[in-house]
């Protein structure tokens, strides 16, 4: 007999973008072309002065345990930055923990205020790493789906007629991933009241926040009257091109970012100390490459603004922020993932199917901007091709 595995890494499905990953670097093997639009990473290499700093932290023998909570350094540094960008004031000392990307910062704050039973409340389309967490948690995550026909905006009556006794948390992850919208401030007020009415927290993933393109970066904690019940995940992962890297950060209360650091302890301790120091330089160092990027992806938004809008039978809701295009395809033949699988075998474009970003995501593909504009272009030519071969019927 074979010991069972937990029901927990039961329900935690494969992700569909992964398995477009597999497949596109399977078929990439055999040497043909592919447009690889379905990557959730910038394209661009981590900054010189930021490798630079980390090397240098190496050689002078930085390689030790840090603090869990993060060097302080580093924190004081998060605290600045998060008040000059975004408004939102947060104590170095108790109100920071650093963590091993947005990933253990979500993790580790689902851990904290979920009990086993909750609900975690999650609008979709979503990124589907929090249904996981939630289910890591023993928690049950509850699928708000939002209206296509509204472009997937915030919703707020949907939200709060989800919310009950067993609600734990709200996830709100502006702008979001996988649409590109950044949701509405009055929109987001009325969750948060629902939230602190409810004893609920909000989960503010907000690692997408420097990325907007036509509204200046806000932040839900600093905008609210209640901060007390939000929690505001941030990384360096896509503002700074720091995805393999892995530092985030978790700001709220001291009561909960105390009891996340503490259960740190017995995770993954703390932070690559190398990983830290880059992310001192990060932060502190010139933003001009930093801020060079968010325009290429701000020019690479408008291209595709353009080119979806010259396609006849091609539509989506406008990416306001993050690097992504949510495809509209709910009226072409097959679901979402048979229709990424034959773009990526029969057109060489590689795309997300919606479907794995919720059930609200059926019927959409996401695409990645985090390509050369001219990669890009080539992926919208292809795709384009199989609008008019017909190959998913008559559309446009
Ligand atoms: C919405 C969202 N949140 C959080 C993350 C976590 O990123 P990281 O752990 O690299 O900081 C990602 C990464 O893809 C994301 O898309």
């Amino acid at each position: 007999m074979v010991p069972a595995l937990t029901e927990r890494v039961r329900a935690s499905e494969r992700s569909s973008i992964r398995q477009m990953f597999d497949l596109a670097e399977r078929e990439e093997r055999t040497g043909r072309d592919f447009v690889r639009l379905e990557v959730g990473e910038p394209d661009f290499d981590t900054p010189t002065h930021i490798i630079e700093a980390a090397t240098e932290a190496a050689r002078a023998g930085h390689t030790h345990y840090t603090p869990n909570a993060g060097l302080l350094e580093l924190r004081e540094a998060i605290s600045r930055t998060l008040s000059e960008e975004y408004g939102l004031e947060a104590e170095p000392e108790s109100e920071i923990t650093v963590t091993s990307g947005g990933m253990e910062a979500l993790h580790l704050a689902m851990l904290t205020v979920a009990d086993p039973g909750s609900e975690i409340l999650v609008p979709t389309p979503t990124w589907p790493n929090y249904l996981t967490q939630a289910h890591l948690a023993d928690a049950t995550p509850v699928e708000v789906p939002l209206d296509p026909s509204e472009g997937f905006a915030l919703d707020p009556d949907r939200v709060i007629d989800a919310m009950g006794e067993a609600t734990a948390a709200v996830v709100l992850c502006t702008p979001s991933n996988p649409t590109g919208r950044v949701y509405d401030p009055a929109a987001i007020e009325r969750v948060v009241e629902a939230a602190v009415a409810n004893d609920a927290y909000v989960i503010a993933d907000e690692v997408y926040a420097r990325l907007t393109y036509d509204r200046p970066p806000t932040s839900i904690a600093a905008r609210t009257d209640a901060p007390g019940h939000v929690l505001t995940v941030h990384s360096c992962s896509k503002t700074y091109a720091m995805t393999g890297w892995r530092v985030g950060w978790l700001s709220g209360p001291e009561r909960v970012i105390s009891e996340v650091t503490n259960i740190r302890e017995s995770t993954t301790a703390s932070t690559s100390s190398l990983s830290q120091h880059g992310a001192i330089a990060a932060l502190t160092g010139p933003q001009e490459p930093i801020e060079a990027m968010r325009e290429a992806f701000a020019e690479r938004r408008e291209y595709v603004v353009d080119r979806i809008e010259e396609i006849d039978g091609l539509s989506a809701p406008q990416p306001e922020g993050a690097f992504y295009t949510f495809l509209d395809v709910r009226e072409w033949e097959g679901t979402s993932l048979a229709i990424a699988e034959s773009l990526l075998t029969e057109y060489g474009v590689v795309c997300a199917p919606g479907g794995g970003f919720g059930a609200a995501g059926e019927g959409f593909l996401r695409v990645s901007l985090a390509n050369d504009r001219d990669r890009i272009e080539a992926g919208f030519d292809r795709i384009e091709r199989a609008i008019d071969e017909e190959a998913f019927g008559p559309v446009g």
